[in-house]
């Protein structure tokens, strides 16, 4: 199945800090975005990969993504959801893998376990279970949550492309947080494949200095 990997790198990334959008900010010398482009663009399965841009990134988006062939780039739109359709309508193929550049960090065993249900299902998601207790909360703790069955979803999520454009199409709720939830309610299979703890979202400082740490940890 020929496979392509969209990244959406649209967002405002503004809860990070330090004046950037966080997805062209370095991460052990590296953009964010380049690594995640690099994590999924070196597994074997994947033939193409697209990036998702917001307007008025182009050059940004050039300079962290010297030397990587990721052909022409796509403008996104004002919600994330907004820029996977950008995405979905700028790709060929059979399979898609749709990904966040916030989440630098892709194991390739990840990509492994998320292609192989594609023979059987029309979607396959990483997840991760949840080990804390769950509640709801305002600015005091109320009801706790049954946390049997629940699981965290992250991405990148893979989809029989022509599923995953024909759900969109059919959507009407409000803005998708991510694919499953686009596939879910279109009636697609989608696969709970394991996660894993590097494909964690970056979006505040101390994110930031966890994921230097964890670098830096592994060249020792
Ligand atoms: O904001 P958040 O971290 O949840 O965004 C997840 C991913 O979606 C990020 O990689 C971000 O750049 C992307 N995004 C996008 N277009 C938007 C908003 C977010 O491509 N309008």
């Amino acid at each position: 199945m020929s496979t392509t990997a969209l990244i959406v790198a649209a967002g405002k990334g503004e809860r990070a800090g330090g004046g950037l959008p966080k997805q062209y900010r370095l991460l052990g010398g590296k953009p964010m975005l380049r690594r995640a482009v690099q994590a999924l663009a070196s597994h074997p399965a994947i033939s193409k990969v697209r990036v998702v841009i917001g307007s008025g990134q182009q050059a940004l988006a050039q300079q962290a993504l010297d030397g990587i062939d990721v052909g022409k780039l796509v403008e996104g739109g004002e919600e994330r959801a907004d820029s996977v359709r950008a995405g979905l309508s700028a790709i060929e193929g059979e399979a898609i893998l749709v990904h966040d550049a916030a989440r630098p960090f892709c194991p390739p065993q990840v990509i492994d376990r998320l292609l192989a249900p594609l023979e059987f299902f029309e979607g396959a998601a990483p997840v991760l279970a949840i080990g804390d207790t769950l509640a709801r909360a305002s600015d005091r703790l109320n009801e706790p949550v049954d946390r049997t069955g629940m699981v965290r979803v992250q991405t990148p999520q893979a989809f029989r492309l022509a599923a995953l454009r024909s759900a969109y199409e059919s959507w009407s709720g409000a803005t998708p947080t991510d694919e499953t939830t686009v596939a879910r309610a279109a009636g697609l299979t989608v696969a709970a494949v394991e996660g894993d703890p590097a494909l964690e979202k970056i979006t505040t400082p101390r994110d930031f200095a966890r994921a230097e740490e964890w670098l830096l940890s592994r060249l020792v």
